[in-house]
């Protein structure tokens, strides 16, 4: 059986008080046992909120990572760096990074080569712009995304990887897909990986829904039989919303 997975990409947010702050409001929260909860702050606070949920369940991500162990690459930060803080999950191929840090394709592959070299979990994350949608194009760019960044990677190397779907359109504009584009965008995704793998690996794998999930239409979507939970943007950083949208599974 996938995993559920819900997980809060808490973006550039939260200083270290408010990391604090957030984290104990999460950990006051009855959260459903059957859903892997994972929170993803910004760098400067991975490790404190590592010690802060090391007597719960809940799993802390990075953001993004460099695909080099070490060097002269100013400003970045490696895999081995986020293990040596107990991190080992790591959201790649984010739109906003795609769309402000221009991160390709094919960079994102040589990314999720050096994740799961140093055995982390990959959050890849993917979807089609406004514009695809419109001219009927949102599943080539979908499917065009995956076999360039992400189906050169071994069979055994999917259980390190949870698939995440972000219609660009969707992402903090209040306009969610529908479930049923969500569902059909889902199964899409469970076919080509079917094709390209195996039907076992297609039924494993967990596929995240993102764009303006909330605790109003989390129940809807996550109700959809592709649908393994969400990547939560602005309503990760609430912990009511959050522990909403955790507990939104029937
Ligand atoms: P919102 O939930 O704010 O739309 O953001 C989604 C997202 O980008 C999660 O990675």
């Amino acid at each position: 059986m996938r995993k559920k997975i819900v997980a809060g990409n808490w973006k550039m947010n939260c200083d270290i008080t408010q990391t604090y702050e957030l984290l104990d409001q999460l950990k006051e929260k009855e959260l459903s046992d059957d859903v892997e909860v994972i929170v993803a702050p910004p760098f400067t606070n991975l490790q404190s909120a590592n010690q802060a949920l090391l007597d719960t369940d809940i799993l802390v991500a990075a953001q993004n990572m460099h695909q080099v162990a070490n060097g002269a690459f100013t400003g970045e930060i490696s895999a081995g760096m986020l293990q040596s803080v107990g991190v080992s999950t790591v959201i790649l191929g984010h739109s906003e990074r795609r769309a402000m840090f221009w991160e390709t394709n094919e960079l994102l592959a040589s990314k999720v080569n050096t994740a799961l070299e140093n055995d982390m979990t990959v959050i890849f994350c993917f979807g089609e712009e406004l514009e695809d949608r419109k001219s009927d194009n949102h599943f080539n760019v979908v499917k065009e995304q995956l076999e360039e960044g992400l189906y050169h990677i071994e069979a055994a190397s999917w259980s390190h990887i949870v698939l995440a779907y972000e219609p660009v359109w969707a992402i903090g504009t209040g306009e969610t897909a529908s479930p049923e584009q969500a569902q059909e965008m889902h199964s899409f995704i469970r076919r080509t990986i079917a094709d390209k793998y195996s039907s076992d690996i297609a039924q494993e794998v967990s596929i995240l829904y993102g764009g303006s999930v909330k605790p109003g239409n989390a129940k809807e979507i996550f109700g959809k039989p592709d649908v393994d939970g969400g990547l939560i943007g602005g309503a990760s950083l609430k912990a009511d919303d959050f522990a909403a949208i955790v507990n939104a599974f029937e």
